[in-house]
């Protein structure tokens, strides 16, 4: 009698492009269920198109409304990896940004992904295995001048997943947090911030895919953080400095 293994079933928040559909690629290419969420569904089904796999279920929600949240975790039951990737860039001067505007980006980025973990948390610690990959930002570890409540709600779901990390190490569900640095998504030019995408010299950039391949690498191996690309691994020890610092401001700086 031959038994067969059930696949293993990943949940994907923010699948339409970038990071997310590169890593709906990247499972679907080893046989996994997927499980994929995002907003808009015009973009989801030009991500699903994109995505050209058939084991998969969609769901729309606004993931920045926490009653999303809790209507999600009913529908789709506890997979073996959660990629809570979902999110946008969002730029304004400290105090540009209303209080409801502020509350939705914080709550996207970053409470609402704690939700999100630990709505699945008790049955995972039951399964005594799974795989949580977080995607925070460089962000959260340099400031973004004219972008702070985003950097700090990265800076903030770091912290979480670091700590969570080291809490989760003894049940065999393993925690990731990448901190990737320019990606060529659409994330920029959303956020209108399309002079980015000339003004951020090219060998800062990095695709997608290389984020996908080196999180999954780190995960695999039960890292709690990976930084995607050789130039940011490069460097990750000087961003704590005056200098480099202002050096990385001035090329990455936000319009007014
Ligand atoms: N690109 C970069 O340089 C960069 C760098 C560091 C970190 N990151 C992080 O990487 C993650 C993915 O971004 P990306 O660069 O791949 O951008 P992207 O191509 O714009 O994709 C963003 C994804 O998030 C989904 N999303 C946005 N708001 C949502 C909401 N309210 N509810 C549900 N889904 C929502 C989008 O779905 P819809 O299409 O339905 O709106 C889309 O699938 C984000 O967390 C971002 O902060 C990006």
């Amino acid at each position: 009698m031959t038994i067969i293994k059930p696949k293993p079933t990943a949940l994907i928040t923010g699948f339409s492009s970038g990071i997310g559909l590169a890593y709906a690629k990247y499972l679907a290419s080893k046989d996994w269920d997927l499980h994929l969420v995002s907003h808009d569904e015009s973009r989801a089904e030009i991500g699903l198109k994109a995505l050209n796999y058939s084991n998969t279920n969609v769901y729309l929600y606004d993931l920045s409304k926490p009653e999303s949240i809790k209507e999600l975790s009913k529908s789709i039951p506890t997979p073996n990896l959660i990629v809570a990737n979902a999110g946008i860039t969002k730029y304004g001067e400290a105090g540009t940004l209303s209080s409801n505007e502020k509350l939705d980006l914080f709550y996207l980025l970053c409470n609402g992904v704690i939700d999100l973990i630990e709505s699945y948390l008790p049955e995972m610690k039951k399964q005594n295995s799974a795989r949580i990959v977080i995607i925070s930002s460089i962000g959260a570890i340099t400031p973004m001048p004219k972008s702070s409540i985003y950097a700090a709600a990265k800076s903030a779901v770091h912290s979480y997943g670091e700590s969570l990390s080291k809490e989760l190490k003894d049940r065999n569900i393993s925690v990731t947090v990448s901190l990737p640095g320019y990606v060529r998504t659409k994330a920029h030019k959303r956020a209108g911030l399309d002079h980015l995408i000339k003004k951020v010299p090219s060998w800062m950039w990095i695709e997608a895919d290389q984020v996908v391949k080196e999180t999954e690498k780190a995960s695999l191996k039960g890292k709690s953080n990976i930084i995607p690309g050789l130039v940011y691994k490069l460097v990750r020890p000087f961003l704590q400095m005056a200098l480099a610092n202002s050096l990385w401001n001035r090329i990455t700086r936000r319009r007014t």
